[in-house]
């Protein structure tokens, strides 16, 4: 049985010795997912969080624990912790992005058990990601949650379970406790609360599976009973049943081509950085499927919540993971052997979830290093024979070790090329992903002027257009989801990197509309200027664009119409929909009768440019058209400005 712990801890931010026996009376009562202080929104020092902090939780079992193993089991906190129960010192433990579970069976009691973490949140050279700068921050606390787990003195702890298109089923089970003695395992596989099947082996094959896809995202049920002298343990989990292929042709999913189209997320959060609840975890995934209908998410730069991963089985997105890192390898042992022990968690934890198509093993743009890379695949390979391994890069020509060649390609600096063709790239005839494009190249804020949000939203849109252009390759990831906190070397020198296409707190910037209205089930038509003349250069209105799934769009202008207008299939030839151009804002709204039906139309277009882009450079272009058409209708300069205005 599961407990969760998760409510009404004591709390001091900082530790003393005395604090183990005595907890201090100016203590607060926080719950968890918490972080070690609250944050300014910018503009803070990084130091701040980066201290030794005490937790302390008081609470009774609920279930009986005579004869019974219990394990303590917290989901995540950072960096790492010296751990007391009862007044007795566990260890210190290593999380970071991972779960650490510790066998308390000898210390805990039924009523009033005394846990006291106290919580070292600082940076340490000696762990990865640390050891040199880091494009993001690592904020201190126990940020996810804390059970406490009553098993039998033999248990499952978890089966590893792999289902594909066919309906076959692959189980792998984590027995623990007393494993000398002899026991029975049965699965039973349920869907829509009926068993479907029931099997003692740990291979078999269910009939008429509904597959798990984009689309139909049909989650299975699989229940593992353990029966032993020492009792019944029943683990379950939800699983999929779906084929996964990456091969130099593209990607597939169960046989079907899909163009994978992405963003990288970081699971920070403006003010109390990773602490946040199963609630936001699942928001974040909505957003990206529904408000930027993608396909796929990369979890960069290292394992997220179970509870993103949930949701993320439930709707349809399809995950990418990767392992704690930014750039830097150690030589150091103690950061190596941390390495090799977070692959091996992140895949172990994260099997199950049949979002997720493949394992990120190598840390995000770092050198070749044979001796890391060669054993953290095969860590991945030896516990999950099913998924890919990738490696991010930033250089061509390195080593690849992977199955998937993961390539980080900034070129598009301008609307001239979005990404490098992948003949240019060495792929060395493996399937080929670029896992990031855009971030720095073009930094924009949600509050940047229009002018540069557009030209941030066509940059997006022009990577897009090359993604499909270039067939055979798997698909592109963007940088970034939403906007993050990170050291003051990298973002806009107040702690935020405004690299997302959405902000920090999850508002759309106009780029994201460009990604949802690639998709076909909601309709999509989000205009790309705010029309307030104050936030542009001369207070005209330059380009403006349309972001829409529609077949064209029309403009009225005060009832009237204008113009119609269709996808700029010139600018973006493999889009299934392009942004739409609106270059003329007058159109047929313009009726005056002194003028004939031809005069009209040029009269429209003249006022729509000046409107556009200036008065100065229409007379400037126009000099001749226009002084034409003054002289032929006797028109006074007032006349003209009656017009425009
Ligand atoms: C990449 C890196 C990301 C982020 C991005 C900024 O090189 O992988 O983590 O720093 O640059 O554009």
């Amino acid at each position: 049985m599961k407990q969760s712990i998760n409510f009404s801890w004591n709390y001091v931010e900082d530790f003393r010795d005395e604090y183990l026996d005595e907890f201090p009376q100016n203590k607060q009562v926080v719950d968890i997912p918490h972080s070690v202080m609250q944050l300014p929104y910018n503009y803070f020092d990084e130091k701040c969080y980066q201290k030794v902090v005490t937790y302390q939780k008081v609470f009774d079992v609920a279930e009986n624990i005579a004869d019974k193993i219990v394990i303590l089991r917290f989901e995540a906190f950072m960096v790492q912790a010296q751990i007391y129960l009862n007044d007795v010192c566990l260890g210190n433990f290593v999380s970071l992005y991972n779960p650490v579970e510790i066998n308390v069976t000898k210390q805990i009691k039924q009523k009033s058990n005394k846990l006291i973490v106290v919580l070292d949140a600082r940076e340490d050279a000696t762990l990865p990601p640390f050891g040199l700068a880091v494009d993001y921050l690592t904020f201190g606390g126990i940020y996810r949650e804390v059970s406490v787990n009553v098993y039998p003195k033999l248990y499952v702890e978890k089966s590893l379970v792999h289902g594909d298109m066919y309906g076959k089923i692959h189980v792998k089970n984590v027995v623990k406790g007393d494993t000398d003695t002899e026991y029975q395992i049965t699965y039973q596989v349920v869907f829509n609360d009926e068993v479907v099947a029931e099997s003692n082996q740990s291979e078999f094959v269910v009939s008429n599976v509904s597959l798990w896809d984009i689309d139909t995202p049909n989650l299975y049920l699989l229940k593992t009973t353990l029966q032993s002298k020492h009792g019944v343990s029943v683990y379950q989990t939800a699983f999929g049943f779906r084929t996964v292929e990456f091969t130099d042709k593209g990607f597939f999913l169960n046989g079907k081509r899909v163009k994978l189209v992405g963003l990288n997320r970081h699971q920070s959060y403006p003010h109390v950085g990773y602490a946040m609840p199963k609630s936001a975890q699942i928001d974040d995934a909505n957003t990206l499927k529904y408000q930027a209908g993608i396909s796929v998410v990369r979890t960069s730069h290292y394992p997220q919540s179970q509870h993103f991963l949930d949701r993320c089985d439930q709707i349809g997105l399809m995950v990418i993971n990767e392992i704690p890192g930014w750039q830097h390898i150690s030589k150091k042992e103690r950061w190596r052997n941390q390495y090799y022990q977070n692959v091996a968690s992140m895949v172990t934890e994260e099997y199950n979830h049949p979002c997720l198509i493949a394992h990120g093993v190598r840390i995000d743009e770092s050198a070749d290093d044979y001796e890391l890379y060669q054993k953290g695949n095969q860590i991945a390979h030896e516990i999950d024979p099913f998924r890919p391994t990738l490696g991010v890069r930033n250089f061509t020509n390195s080593q690849l070790l992977e199955d998937i060649y993961a390539y980080n390609d900034f070129v598009c600096d301008d609307m001239s090329i979005g990404l490098i063709p992948p003949s240019k790239v060495k792929t060395h005839k493996k399937p080929y992903l670029v896992t990031e494009y855009m971030g720095h190249m073009m930094p924009t804020k949600a509050t940047d002027s229009s002018t540069q949000r557009i030209r941030h939203a066509l940059r997006h849109a022009k990577v897009l257009d090359d993604n499909l252009k270039h067939k055979n390759t798997t698909g592109c990831i963007g940088w970034c989801f939403a906007d993050y906190y990170t050291h003051v070397d990298f973002g806009s020198g107040d702690h935020i990197c405004p690299h997302g296409v959405f902000d920090m707190y999850r508002n759309p910037k106009y780029a994201s509309a460009i990604y949802l209205s690639q998709q076909e089930k909601t309709p999509v038509m989000e205009v790309l200027t705010n029309m307030c003349p104050g936030d542009f250069v001369k207070a005209t209105y330059q380009d403006i664009y349309v972001a829409t799934n529609a077949d064209y769009v029309e403009l009225y202008q005060n009832d009237k119409f204008a113009n119609r207008f269709y996808p700029n299939r010139k600018q973006f030839k493999y889009l299934a929909h392009p942004p739409i151009l609106i270059d003329d804002l007058v159109g047929d709204a313009f009726q005056d009768e002194r003028f004939s039906v031809r005069d009209k139309k040029t009269i429209a277009k003249l006022l729509s440019y000046g409107a556009c882009y200036g008065v100065d450079k229409l007379i400037a272009k126009y000099a001749l058209t226009l002084g034409l058409l003054k002289l032929k209708y006797k028109l006074t300069f007032a006349d003209v400005w009656d017009m425009y205005s």
